[in-house]
């Protein structure tokens, strides 16, 4: 029976996290926050439909992504929020449907609450007919505190962290809802407090770590964390020859190199630039240069070599990857690596955002890097990003 129903509160403005926009369209993992959540709520079975309370002038920013994740079982409604969070959920329980027997409260900033968690609360509303909040013990030893005077140690087996999808009675959550209105003066920072306040009973059901709220820029960097936890190394190799035009500057690692003969090639010839976006598309399965910016396409004639690194970095930050590192070996008899060294790993440090170490090495003479034909670079990347 699909009678749950998620609002999901996103209408925040994000001031501790001071992102410039709003919380829940910051990006963890290449992807707003809010579309984590959604993601967790929609595989929820039972699920009747969602309603996302939002800022009132974005709109256009999050309803192509909450339309990905409607399905013909379960609609997913955009409704403006208010001045504050309850007004906010007030809002979207104003236009939900009828038909729901449970209503579950999310904050879209505790945007890693697994689909477990949402179903778990659900199933506590349905068997125990009360209130139910997520919670986690408190681990640090707590201190009740007049200024600077330490009072007392408060015993904290009695304490619990409160933490969301909070679920409730729907009938008992709009009667509560709507005695809260009238009151009109007290500001509950959340619903089972609400709740309580109407004189309906709360119960408690273990909750998650990964369900915290990132509210700083600190926890936001503690939830990218997450992502991170596989490895991946992909390598790629590129070959240039020497130009006949004498009077053309060489460009390797996206830096000009003095007193040197240019690379041919349809772009910029940068072998270095090249080889890093074949390891890096390679590491995180995206195909290679080719088939990904059809380098002899005519819109990159002459193109940089930064081109195509900014361009895959953009397709892998999209897939949720980050670069660790990246070295590169440079083969041939020139140009001589050492002088340029620290300019050129400056460079692609730089462009592509982690360490990139450069290297040479010759072929003892051996063919055509040896006869200075050309020039090779191969390239390895090091990513981190979580397993699909
Ligand atoms: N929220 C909301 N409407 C409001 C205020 C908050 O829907 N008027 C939502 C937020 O989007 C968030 C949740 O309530 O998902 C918890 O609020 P909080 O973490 O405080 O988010 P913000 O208010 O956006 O952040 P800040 O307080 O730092 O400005
Ligand atoms: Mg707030």
């Amino acid at each position: 029976m699909r009678d749950v129903l998620v609002v999901l509160v996103a209408a925040g403005s994000g001031t501790r996290l001071g992102a410039g926009i709003p919380k829940a369209l910051a990006r963890l993992s290449g992807k707003p926050l809010f579309e984590h959540a959604l993601q967790s709520i929609v595989a929820m079975p039972n699920l009747f439909q969602v309603v996302i309370a939002i800022p009132a002038d974005h709109h256009a920013d999050f309803a192509p992504i909450a339309q990905r994740y409607a399905s013909p079982e379960v609609n997913i409604l955009l409704v403006a929020g208010g001045e504050t969070r309850q007004q906010s959920i007030a809002n979207a329980l104003s236009v939900a449907d009828d038909g729901h027997s449970i209503t579950l409260v999310h904050d879209a900033a505790r945007a890693l609450a697994t689909t477990a968690l949402f179903s778990r609360v659900a199933n506590a509303v349905r068997e125990s007919g009360s209130g139910v909040l997520p919670v986690l013990p408190v681990v640090d030893t707590i201190k009740r505190a007049q200024a600077e005077q330490i009072v007392e140690t408060v015993d904290r087996s009695h304490l619990r962290i409160a933490q969301t999808p909070q679920g409730f009675p729907s009938q008992q959550l709009l009667a509560a809802y709507a005695l809260a209105q009238q009151e009109a003066k007290t500001e509950y920072t959340d619903d089972s407090s609400l709740f309580d306040a109407a004189g309906h009973r709360m119960i408690s059901v273990v909750g998650e770590p990964k369900a915290f709220k990132i509210t700083t820029p600190a926890d936001l960097a503690a939830a990218e964390q997450h992502f991170q936890s596989t490895l991946r190394t992909g390598i790629g190799t590129d070959v240039h020859r020497f130009s006949a035009d004498g009077k053309k500057p060489l460009i390797l690692a996206g830096i000009e190199w003095p007193n040197e003969v240019a690379l041919e090639g349809h772009s910029d010839g940068d072998a270095v630039a090249h080889a890093v976006v074949d390891a890096l598309l390679a590491a995180a399965g995206l195909g290679d240069i080719g088939g990904n910016f059809g380098v002899d396409r005519p819109e990159y004639a002459g193109a940089r070599g930064e081109v195509f690194i900014r361009g895959t970095l953009e397709l892998l930050a999209a897939n949720g990857w980050t670069v660790q590192n990246v070295s590169v070996q440079l083969i041939g008899n020139r140009p001589k690596v050492s002088p340029m060294r620290e300019a050129a790993q400056a460079k692609m440090t730089q462009l592509v955002g982690a360490p990139v170490t450069i290297g040479a090495t010759t072929t003892d003479g051996l063919g055509f890097l040896g006869n200075s034909e050309g020039v090779a670079a191969v390239a390895t990347a090091l990513i981190a990003g979580s397993a699909k």
